[in-house]
């Protein structure tokens, strides 16, 4: 088993701020958790100012007495280390570790995640306070696992993150030539003979693409020193602790990082999950996909989501009944082995005080709320260890980027309107509700174990992808890229010859020109010979201009000058193929051709149902467990066919079609361990 969280179980609880709790409160808290199914609290995130009143004078005792409370009733925890809010006394006194923002104003103390990631003042406490942790707490036995700081991804303008970022760039480019030219300085003027005459990036008009590169390479220097803060406790705390795993949650919010370089140097990808209720259910499920892919497809930790609703959100609705239920299989089912909320009782004053927690202002035992929480928690119990571990079978890669993210958003044109998360999220959605599983993929990552590979708005080509994608296709897989791939180099230059650049020879095309749409302009596909998916759909965002050269035409635009000319193609190239699709189509249109390609690559839903249902597959040593997941608010068939399955929560044999019920939840094993 990789889980290296050492326990027999589902990790089930979350953060735990007793620091507004007397005794009393805590002792409840105990019974509370127990009734709930609880097994494990993070804490004391935001501590620092409680546990280090003046510089270098630690005060433990009250942190002593929760933990051996917490210990008593055998509730495990993910310590945390609470640097990400900085006490005032630092901030007083050494001003350098508050951070500046874009437009250069230097901010006051009072926020979270609210310090220079590049003051050395900043890394050198904190690395003192989780020295004075590891040597008191290395032997607690309680300790599953250290929780760094909290959410990342505070940028920061000071002078010495510029004098930083200088260094930075010296160390990447080696010279002002090289720099110049990777940078393409030349236009504007921006030509520089001094790294010390780099600046950067600035605010105009609240438009920070006017020079995308330095913009580029600033938020890669940003994740860098993220990555070194994280690394300054990290490697503090492995030092007394090396068995114990080290992470840190990553913010819902998931851009301002590149999460793959962050979670290189930790042991666990760990995240926050808040949906919104307006999300659907599918782009949650990309995020965990998402999260599963940091480390490689390993078993990830659910670090935060609410037990019901949030306080910072527009309108923030109470969780529907069943909902936090759904909310928490989902992640299981997708690859966590932990599953915590933010938080465990409700503060009663501050930012959060009408934020959901399992414990409320009630506190009852008896709330809606608290009765959901303590199902799961007898649901995980029954469980066991039964998924730890457990891998998500799929054959199915969506090629997925941060470079290529913050570059395309970066981007002046064509569109304004570009998002990249919803575009990947536009083809993802596709194979969601065909219920076949995706694994989302870094350009660097294994392409040979999956038959179909999707690249949505691959523009940034790094060194090296074009030609693992060419190898990947001709060995027989299939490649389904799409408008805005192929056009730029790591450092946002554009390809010289036509586009797609090194990906025009297996695609069999070149492209001229890409119009951009109105919002509520649309153009057509119009298909007349492709057996199953003929027909006319709506297409629109972007309208590339694609000659053919080895590639035949699947579709074509059905309106404009360009009325009749080619929107989408296929190239047979080695022994596989690859497609472009020139125009963002309409779902059903992207429903019917994954749909044709998984069934021509013999990719099959491990369980076929309406389209309400979340199919989830996790695999282990011991066997295959299958959550069906009904998000609907009304019921549903599935349709099990002549196959039997346990239900692994009511312990009943389940075959046929069966009904579930609104915001029902199933976890089955197949009864034939070879039941494939
Ligand atoms: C974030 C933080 C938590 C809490 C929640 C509220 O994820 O990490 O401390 O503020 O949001 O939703
Ligand atoms: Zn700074």
């Amino acid at each position: 088993m990789e889980n290296n969280l050492k326990v027999p179980f589902i990790l089930y609880g979350g953060d735990y701020n007793p620091d507004q709790w007397d005794d009393k409160t805590i002792d409840r808290d105990m019974e509370l958790f127990k009734k709930a199914g609880i097994n494990l609290v993070t804490l004391p995130v935001f501590s620092w100012a409680k546990l280090e009143p003046e510089e270098g004078v630690y005060s433990f005792e009250w942190l002593d007495r929760i933990l051996d409370k917490l210990w008593k009733n055998r509730i495990y925890v993910f310590l945390a280390t609470p640097t990400t809010a900085q006490p005032a006394w630092m901030s007083r006194k050494y001003p350098e570790v508050l951070p500046v923002d874009i437009a250069g104003r230097k901010r006051t103390h009072g926020m979270r995640v609210f310090f220079c990631v590049n003051s050395e003042k900043y890394r050198e406490r904190a690395a003192a306070i989780a020295e004075a942790m590891a040597k008191r707490y290395k032997d607690y036995p309680g300790l599953l696992g250290w929780h760094v700081a909290n959410e990342y991804g505070t940028y920061c303008y000071c002078d010495n993150c510029q004098k930083k970022f200088r260094e930075w760039l010296k160390r990447r480019y080696g010279t002002t030539d090289n720099l110049n030219e990777k940078w393409n300085t030349a236009f504007w003027g921006r030509t520089v003979y001094s790294f010390d005459e780099i600046y950067l990036p600035t605010e105009k008009n609240d438009d920070y693409r006017f020079f995308p590169a330095v913009q580029l390479d600033y938020m890669r220097f940003m994740t860098d020193s993220t990555k070194e803060c994280f690394l300054n406790e990290a490697s503090v705390l492995r030092k007394y602790t090396p068995e114990i795993p080290v992470f840190s949650n990553i913010s819902g919010f998931i851009k301002k990082l590149n999460q793959f370089e962050m979670t290189e140097v930790m042991d666990y990808a760990a995240w926050d999950n808040y949906p919104s209720p307006k999300d659907d259910p599918s782009f949650p499920a990309m995020k965990h996909d998402i999260m599963r892919a940091l480390k490689d497809g390993k078993s990830y930790i659910i670090a935060e989501q609410s037990p019901n609703q949030q306080n910072w959100q527009p309108y923030n609705k109470i969780k529907r009944p069943g909902q936090v239920r759904t909310i928490a299989y989902q992640g299981i089912g997708h690859g966590a082995d932990a599953c915590l909320f933010f938080q465990m009782r409700q503060s009663v004053g501050g930012q959060e005080k009408f934020h959901g927690a399992v414990i409320s202002h009630a506190d009852r035992d008896d709330t809606r709320i608290f009765r959901e929480i303590s199902q799961i928690g007898k649901e995980l119990k029954g469980l066991g260890d039964r998924v730890l571990g457990a891998r998500v079978p799929a054959k199915v890669g969506i090629l997925f980027d941060w470079d290529n993210w913050w570059v395309l958003e970066l981007c002046s044109g064509p569109t304004q309107d570009m998002d990249y998360l919803n575009q990947v999220h536009h083809y993802y959605k596709a194979f969601f509700e065909n219920h076949i599983s995706v694994d989302i993929l870094k350009v660097t990552s294994d392409f040979g174990k999956y038959r179909v590979i999707v690249a949505p708005l691959l523009y940034m080509m790094k060194e090296g992808v074009a030609e693992r994608l060419e190898k990947f296709v001709k060995c027989g897989g299939t490649l389904i890229t799409t408008y805005m791939s192929g056009l730029a180099d790591e450092n946002d230059r554009c390809i010289f010859g036509a586009y797609p650049g090194k990906l025009r020879k297996m695609l069999g095309i070149w492209v001229e020109e890409t119009d951009a749409m109105y919002p509520d302009e649309t153009n057509q596909m119009v298909i007349r010979e492709w057996k199953g998916v003929n027909g006319t759909y709506v297409c629109g965002f972007l309208c590339d201009q694609i000659h053919t050269e080895s590639a035949k035409t699947l579709a074509v635009y059905g309106k404009d000058f360009y009325e009749g000319s080619p929107c989408m193609t296929v190239n047979e190239y080695g022994k596989g193929k690859a497609y472009y699709i020139g125009t963002c189509p309409e779902a059903a249109f992207l429903r019917k051709f994954t749909d044709q390609i998984c069934e021509n690559n013999g990719i099959v839903p491990y369980i076929d149902a309406e389209d309400n249902i979340e199919v989830c597959v996790r695999e282990n040593e011991k066997g295959t467990t299958v959550f069906l997941i009904n998000h609907a608010e009304e019921d549903t068939i599935v349709n099990l066919d002549d196959r039997a399955f346990y239900d692994l929560l009511t312990g009943k044999t389940l075959t046929g079609r069966i009904t579930m019920g609104k915001r029902e939840v199933l976890i089955l094993a197949p009864c034939e361990a070879d039941d494939e």
